[in-house]
């Protein structure tokens, strides 16, 4: 066999190394997954079945919660918090403009209020001070409560544990009390976080929002998700609401929606369920490569990678923070590298939110965040030599300078 002159660049030009490819995790369980579908298909029980129950209990006590309502989506656990918190109409919830539209798209679903506060550049999510700088800035106490200027009461904060990393959850829950506001996690990236204190996302706040969306740690096949909470009434509340609000069945004393989660999507999570602290391993062993990656490449200030977490970060989205981000996301993409942009927009200069007056410049931290972040492929079953791949290239791009 005759040797390439030069091997080495001719492979490195081909390897594709996508985003996120689910097939690998697919493989080595379909058996077993396709037995339990197989024994919902032979009951015939679609709707809240043992599956169900199963994972709601499972999710419950792997989220440090007594209680999980199984949902048709994280989105829907949004919303139906919302509803279960009586939050709606000259309402207000305070949250964070840098996260996935449905944090603050349910809230105006609700019929209340998104208030942004912009976010902490280290790890993306709210701060308590951010938190104290805005109330004092832009609130004022009158009546018992929080309003807006506008007059709105705010009834709620609404943290999002952004890629898979939570917020300083000891400090948001302080200042909640202080001032008696309802507090609802959007945990749909981080199920199975946990701060320094060993507790975990979804476990502060009266509601824990969870998704299981395909792309999460923990992905179904197709929508799912689950509200995790404590308060047994509640709990109940949200049973109910998700069935229309009807107990006993086609009785309704207050008016819900049809939020629940299929029992086929259960039966495939509660299989999966089983796997993913190793998923969660992998992928912290693969953001461990890319730091240590980044660091012997030695890119000085045009690549950031990650703030250390100080508690358990699930990497749901590992993503750096660079320079001349589209110039080299176009690089990475000729390459044959997948990336993806968590978000581009900031939810307070989106369209549909103009009412609400925001202009560029608002939230400097949301907006340059919208501009710098880059999410790489981390998923579990990635391996070094692609990892490495990803480094190379982007060193490649900011070598040719
Ligand atoms: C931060 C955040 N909130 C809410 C959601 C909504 O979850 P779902 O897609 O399951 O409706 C997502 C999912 O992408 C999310 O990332």
């Amino acid at each position: 066999m005759t040797k390439s002159p030069n091997p080495l660049p001719q492979q490195r030009a081909t390897m594709q190394v996508p985003l996120l490819d689910l097939k690998p995790q697919y493989k080595p369980l379909a058996a077993e997954i396709q037995a339990v579908i197989e024994k919902v298909c032979a009951s015939q029980a679609f709707i809240l079945g043992p599956a169900v129950k199963e994972l709601e209990a499972a999710v419950a006590a792997y989220s440090q919660c007594r209680f999980g309502i199984g949902v048709s989506s994280g989105t829907d656990a949004l919303l139906l918090a919302l509803m279960a918190l009586n939050i709606g109409p000259g309402d207000a919830v305070i949250t964070s403009p840098f996260t996935f539209f449905a944090t603050a798209g349910t809230i105006a679903r609700a019929g209340a209020v998104p208030v942004f506060c912009d976010i902490d550049p280290g790890n993306f999510n709210l701060s308590p001070a951010a938190m104290e700088t805005f109330m004092r800035k832009h609130c004022e106490r009158r009546d018992g409560g929080l309003h807006t200027r506008a007059g709105a009461r705010i009834k709620a904060i609404m943290p999002v544990h952004l890629y898979g990393q939570m917020a300083d959850m000891r400090g948001l829950m302080q200042i909640a009390q202080a001032n008696r506001l309802h507090v609802i996690e959007d945990a749909a990236q981080a199920i199975g976080s946990e701060d320094a204190h060993g507790r975990r996302a979804g476990s502060y706040g009266e509601v824990g929002c969870l998704s299981f969306f395909p792309t999460k740690n923990l992905g179904a096949f197709g929508d799912a998700g689950m509200c995790v909470a404590n308060d047994p009434a509640l709990a109940e509340r949200m049973d109910v609401l998700r069935v229309h609000g009807g107990k006993p069945k086609y009785f309704h004393a207050f008016i819900g929606g049809n939020f629940r989660l299929d029992e086929l999507q259960a039966a495939i999570l509660n299989v999966k369920l089983k796997h993913l602290d190793g998923w969660t391993q992998g992928r912290q062993r693969n953001a461990t490569f890319y730091d240590e990656a980044f660091a012997r490449a030695d890119l000085g200030q045009a690549v950031q990678t990650p703030a250390k977490a100080s508690g358990r970060h699930i990497y749901n989205q590992y993503v750096i923070r660079v320079r001349d981000r589209d110039l080299l996301r176009q690089h990475l993409t000729a390459a044959g590298v997948g990336s993806e942009i968590y978000y581009p927009v900031p939810l307070h200069l989106q369209k549909c939110f103009a009412y609400l007056g925001h202009r560029s410049g608002d939230f400097p931290e949301s907006e340059r965040a919208a501009e710098e972040t880059l999410a790489l492929p981390i998923f579990p079953e990635l391996v070094a030599t692609q990892l490495q791949y990803v480094v190379d290239t982007i060193a490649a791009f900011y070598r040719r300078g």
